[in-house]
């Protein structure tokens, strides 16, 4: 069972958790006609009385842009503000995952989006480890990677997450942990809820954003520190076999933040993992609020004292 936190924002206030409800007849409910975001926010190990926000600019962005494609609209700065009174309203003292959501909030049918009110709110709950760190078993999923022409995969479309509840229940109920999704061209595209990188010759490849991948934050970050360190990043299709016989072999996301893989259907990697071993030792540094030359991917939000 969640931990969530006792406050959320809903109809553009805090209100107690279980305060905050939506009607039966909610259209996106029925239609999946929202777009969520997903931020962790950690307590700052220098300053009890503040929260770190990992790269906050760029979620915000991403569900702004998420709402556009809805044909909505959802200002950044509305994002900001909302998880700034959240953060005060709860003051945790945990790790914990913000999941903001703009969505159709006009009750009945049709499925549309114009002449339609939407809102959005913010809840949230404690959150450790998504996946184990020690690494996930994975297997390449029989259901397919919706097209950007279907669907608009740059953003976080919740209707599209059937695809990966389907991919991530077919893996577990088989005996994994994870689930690899080909795209129709029957290229690697991505996790139920992450992005993928393999690591052949000291290169680090990962599919690209025309490979119908969501174009993660914690992707975009792991690729420009890799280009920092001196690591050559290639985006480039990604054929399934290439998987089995890559050096390394991890995930990235916001949840899963960096996630080796250490099986894939019957093929076990390795254990040295020097590539993503530098990678996740430099986000773990910059997520904490240590590395100064990275200050700017961090907001410090104080959320007061006791
Ligand atoms: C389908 C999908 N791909 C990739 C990601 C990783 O994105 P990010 O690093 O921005 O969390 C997520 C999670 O947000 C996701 O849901």
């Amino acid at each position: 069972m969640h931990q969530f936190l006792p406050f959320a924002w809903f109809q553009g206030q805090c209100v107690p958790f279980d305060e905050a409800k939506v009607s039966i007849a909610t259209h996106a409910l029925h239609y999946g006609t929202g777009a969520f975001g997903g931020m962790r926010a950690i307590p700052d190990p220098q300053n009890s009385n503040a929260m770190l926000l990992f790269r906050a600019e760029r979620h915000a962005k991403r569900l702004s842009d998420s709402a556009r494609l809805l044909l909505g609209e959802l200002s950044e700065e509305t994002v900001h503000i909302a998880i700034e009174a959240m953060l005060k309203a709860n003051r945790p003292r945990k790790p914990i995952y913000l999941r903001p959501f703009f969505y159709t909030s006009d009750l009945g049918i049709a499925p549309r989006l114009h002449n339609i009110e939407t809102d959005f709110l913010i809840y949230g709950l404690e959150l450790g480890d998504y996946l184990s760190p020690e690494g996930v078993s994975c297997r390449i999923s029989s259901w397919t990677r919706q097209e950007d022409r279907s669907l608009p995969l740059r953003g976080k479309i919740s209707g599209a997450y059937i695809t990966s509840s389907l991919a991530k229940t077919e893996a577990v109920l088989s005996g994994f942990d994870e689930a690899l999704l080909l795209n129709s061209r029957g290229k690697v595209s991505e996790a139920s809820g992450m992005n993928l990188f393999l690591v052949r010759d000291g290169k680090l490849i990962t599919p690209g954003v025309d490979q119908d991948i969501l174009e993660g934050i914690t992707r975009a970050s792991v690729m420009e520190l890799a280009k920092e360190m001196g690591i050559e990043v290639i985006e480039r299709p990604v054929d399934k076999t290439e998987l089995f016989i890559a050096d390394e072999v991890f995930l990235t996301g916001t949840a899963a933040k960096i996630t080796p893989i250490r099986q894939l259907e019957s093929t076990t990697f390795g254990k040295e993992r020097p590539v993503m071993n530098a990678l996740r030792q430099r986000l773990i540094e910059i997520t904490e609020g240590r590395d100064p030359a990275y200050e700017h991917w961090v907001s410090r939000i104080d959320i007061g004292n006791e």
